[in-house]
């Protein structure tokens, strides 16, 4: 059974769900009856068919993952990484230490409620006797909550401590973050790739461990970087650079948010972590490093983009548009969302932010530009080009 948990977690197409009953079957000391081997194999293939149909029905199984399906309801409980999964262990520990907590005092009090309820037959109305300097009771609040404390406080410390001191197996990838209000600007500096707001990375596997080394910064005010399944929450502080790491084990579209008021659109400063085979990664680092599509049928859109000054702004790579302050565009359509995950990126959206971004995000930075509806069409053609 060892050997089959293992080989069946590394497989490509076999995800947490799958991994998690298998698991359970091992630790629970599963063991098909040992009586004649006719009868022990058709156990066992019923055993698997029973499996394979019960992994089916629950969330995350076996090929119920794609790098394209979205996981849209972020969830600390369903971690998919190694951070994230130390963080969860160390969750549940203070979440089952606190309920204990809770089920003594709501005890307590339910049967102080109960027991010592006005009754009309026996109360003679006299004060119950009044205890003041008890060592004993002043001990019994004083001890316990102190040690409850110090264990906790012990088990996170080592949390972060092993989150911290992680010795990565194999060259991380890095990538450093910069926080603006309100988009996140990304850099590959090994492939020299410079993005926004959607977080490419190749998935890990057991058999290859591929973890990813975050720098975090901000260009402006203080942000903060959460992606619930993959993550704890790290701030991104202007002049400082903090480190953050991250090794995502299943393919899927993972939602992260700031976590940290950063202005106006702070609920909109979204982040979208893509978790995708090492094949389609490899895939789109080469799309990125292309050079930018230089599409002669759409002149008048890149004369319009230059002449509405977009380009002191925005940078797109072998133009003269080098602008810093948004994101860089040179391979726009490769992105799903627009304004940092707060519409899909298609044609309608992309007509109603360049009429007004304040329309789709209220209180961006990008200011309407007043542009007219054939320039709008004309911006639209052209920035449909930067693949
Ligand atoms: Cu950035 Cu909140």
């Amino acid at each position: 059974m060892k050997s089959l948990e293992h080989l069946a977690c590394q497989d490509k197409d076999v995800t947490e769900g799958a991994c998690g009953v298998l698991r359970l079957v091992h630790r629970s000391g599963f063991v098909i009856p040992p009586v004649g081997s006719a009868l022990r194999d058709r156990a066992e293939k019923l055993f698997w068919r029973v499996f394979l149909l019960l992994t089916a029905a629950l969330p995350g199984t076996i090929n119920a993952q794609t790098a394209d399906q979205v996981r849209s309801v972020q969830n600390i409980f369903e971690p998919v990484g190694a951070p994230a999964e130390m963080l969860h262990r160390t969750s549940i520990l203070v979440l089952l230490i606190c309920l204990g907590i809770f089920v003594i005092v709501g005890g307590l009090l339910l049967y102080a409620v109960v027991r010592y309820r006005r009754r009309t037959t026996d109360d003679d109305e006299t004060e119950p006797p009044q205890v003041y300097g008890s060592t004993a009771i002043e001990l019994a609040w004083t001890v316990p909550p102190i040690l409850i404390v110090v264990v906790l406080a012990l088990a996170t410390a080592r949390t972060v401590g092993e989150i911290n001191n992680t010795k990565f197996i194999g060259d991380p990838l890095q990538i450093r973050i910069v926080g603006h209000r309100f988009w996140w600007e990304l850099h590959y500096p090994k492939y020299n790739i410079t993005t926004a707001n959607e977080i490419h990375v190749p998935v890990s596997y057991l058999s290859t461990p591929r973890p990813i080394e975050l720098t975090l910064a901000s260009a402006d005010v203080v942000h903060g970087f959460w992606v619930p399944e993959l993550s704890g929450k790290e701030w991104l502080v202007p002049d400082r650079e903090n480190k953050w790491w991250i090794q995502p084990s299943i393919l899927g579209i993972y939602l992260g948010n700031c976590t940290v008021l950063c202005g106006l659109q702070h609920a909109n400063m979204l982040i979208r972590v893509i978790v995708e085979s090492p094949e389609d990664f490899d895939r789109w680092v080469t799309r990125q490093q292309r050079p930018p599509t230089l599409d002669p049928n759409v002149e008048e859109g890149r004369r319009a983009f230059a002449a509405n000054s977009c380009g002191s702004c925005h940078r797109i790579e072998g133009t003269t548009s080098n602008g810093i302050f948004g994101p860089d565009l040179t391979h726009f359509m490769s992105r799903q969302t627009l304004g940092a995950g707060v519409a899909p990126n298609d044609d309608k959206n992309l007509r109603s932010w360049l009429r007004d971004p304040q329309v789709l995000k209220p209180g961006c930075l990008m200011p309407e530009m007043k542009l007219d509806t054939q320039q709008v069409e004309q911006i639209v053609a052209y920035l449909k080009t930067l693949n």
